[in-house]
């Protein structure tokens, strides 16, 4: 199983609205290409998981690398792993407001993940909240 993980920054006239487009499409081409993974979204960062076949999973990130709605897209991780993470969630979606964490939300989100993935997002988390 292929996955990668990124990190970007939202555009700042990004609403909850523009979130709802990007999970209806993110969920229908997902479903089609059989990949699953989670959406974290704070004010100020997305935090995704990606996992599928290889090339689907290259091809998604290519197309949401040029997506306007977010800047500075940054791939953290990429590679194989064991089994797929999140069979059941064409995208996982979290949105943290300004009072919670995303150590809280990632931590919600991984109880049925591998060790390696589960502390690979809560250390991205980790980083994260210490930086807002
Ligand atoms: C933060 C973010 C996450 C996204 N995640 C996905 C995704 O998981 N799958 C996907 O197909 N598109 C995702 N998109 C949307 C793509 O950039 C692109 O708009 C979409 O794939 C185009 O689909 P369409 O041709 O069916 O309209 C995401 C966009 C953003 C800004």
């Amino acid at each position: 199983m292929y996955r990668m993980i990124y990190i970007s920054t939202p555009q700042a006239e990004i609403g909850p609205a523009d979130v709802d487009d990007i999970l209806d499409a993110s969920r229908k081409n997902n479903t089609y290409n059989n990949i699953t993974g989670l959406l974290i979204q704070d004010k100020s960062r997305f935090l995704q998981y990606l996992e599928g076949d290889q090339q689907k999973v290259e091809e998604t990130f290519a197309r949401i690398s040029c997506d306007r709605r977010h800047i500075a897209v940054i791939p953290l991780k990429s590679g194989y792993i064991g089994r797929r993470q999140f069979p059941n969630w064409s995208m996982a979606s979290k949105y943290v407001d300004s009072d919670n964490s995303l150590v809280e939300a990632v931590s919600a989100l991984i109880q049925n993940c591998d060790k390696e993935v589960s502390e690979d997002l809560l250390n991205f988390a980790e980083a994260r909240d210490r930086a807002a």
